[in-house]
């Protein structure tokens, strides 16, 4: 062997051991909740669960013998999820008490008003007297362009009608305010009410956010979806720092299957080509938020690719937003602005 081959060899080898030592580390440094707190001790609520993601995630606590608080505003489909929760937990082989309270319940809620978020507090309060797990899945869509939020249509240069009026800025700031409801004071409300329950009775206290990808990486039609998100997003990374004793866990996903875009607040139209069967299957996202909580995972992408999507915002800012128009089947007219304006 020559010297240029050995040194090649050196490269190679010690190119290929560093992501190894790192894996090691990682794993050796994991963090296992359930050697502090075991999986059928753990008291978790789930704000958002009468469908879609929630729902999925309720039902793999249960299954496991967590006990499982249920929080949404439609009540009908609220009970039939709390039924489907004892069902899964009796015959995963565990009882309807667990420690002397029920090991399912449910509150009809709405996680933005506070009136409703003391009650459920109360009702954890009572029946567990404390709480180890926080899921906050609850959250709104909104699927219009902000000028036509606005009724107003651009062609060209031009806009019709030319300008905004008085009530079409009115009904603007309304359905903003709704998605800000949905999507950030829900949150809110949820923090502040349950950081010190959370905090004070749990060997192990944790929170998942399921944020999205909108949240991070703009897209047009977007825009009060993305923003709203974006601004929750900031606020629990925020609280995780005031908030060192407390496990923060982050869920980014894209596209998800399900009828998520009916919540839209803007009654905008679906751009998508097939939304309800192209996305990511909601119960590997559930599988994957329960992950995090487990295993002490600050923000997971999904899917995992997507982990380098603000990197190539960063770096190639022109193909993202063109794949961000091409997924929303949005186009503008407009010429793009090479030449600065002044
Ligand atoms: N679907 C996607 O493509 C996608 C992609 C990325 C991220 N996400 C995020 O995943 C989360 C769940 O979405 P999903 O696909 O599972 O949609 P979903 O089926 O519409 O579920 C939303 C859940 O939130 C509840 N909810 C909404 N507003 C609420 C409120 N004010 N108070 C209490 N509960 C409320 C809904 O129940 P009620 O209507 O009965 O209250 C429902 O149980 C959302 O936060 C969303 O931003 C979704």
């Amino acid at each position: 062997m020559n010297d240029m081959t050995a040194n090649r060899s050196l490269w190679l080898v010690l190119g290929l051991s560093i992501p190894i030592l790192l894996s090691i580390r990682r794993s050796l440094n994991r963090f296992h909740r359930s050697s502090k707190l075991p999986e059928n001790y753990e008291r978790v609520l789930i704000l958002g669960a009468s469908s879609g993601i929630g729902r999925a995630i309720a039902h793999i606590y249960a299954s496991r013998g967590a006990r499982v608080c249920v929080v949404a505003r439609r009540e009908a489909e609220l009970e039939t999820v709390a039924e489907e929760c004892r069902a899964l937990s009796t015959t995963a082989g565990h009882g309807e008490y667990q420690a002397g309270g029920k090991r399912v319940i449910h509150v009809v809620a709405d996680f933005s008003e506070v009136e409703d978020m003391v009650r459920v507090r109360t009702a954890l309060e009572t029946e567990w007297r404390g709480l180890d797990t926080l899921v906050v899945a609850a959250g709104v869509s909104a699927l219009k362009p902000l000028m036509e939020v606005a009724g107003v249509e651009k062609k060209g240069k031009l806009y019709t009608p030319p300008q905004a009026d008085e009530t079409a800025l009115q009904k603007t700031v309304e359905v903003t305010a709704a998605a800000m409801k949905g999507n950030y004071i829900g949150p809110l409300v949820a923090a502040v009410s349950l950081i010190p329950l959370l905090s004070t009775t749990s060997p192990s206290p944790s929170i998942l956010l399921l944020s999205t990808l909108a949240s991070v990486i703009p897209a047009p039609t977007r825009t009060l979806y993305g923003s709203t998100k974006s601004a929750s997003f900031m606020l629990y990374q925020s609280l995780s720092i005031e908030h060192p004793d407390i496990h923060f866990a982050f869920v980014l996903p894209a596209t998800v299957e399900g009828n998520f875009r009916a919540s839209a607040v803007d009654g905008g139209e679906v751009r998508e080509a097939d939304p309800n069967t192209k996305g990511l299957k909601r119960e590997v996202v559930a599988r994957r938020c329960v992950k995090a909580l487990d295993e002490g995972d600050g923000a997971v992408f999904l899917p995992w690719l997507m982990s380098w999507s603000q990197l190539a915002l960063w770096a190639f800012p022109d193909f993202v937003k063109w794949r961000a128009m091409k997924k929303y089947n949005f186009s503008t007219d407009d010429a793009k602005h090479d030449v600065p304006l002044f």
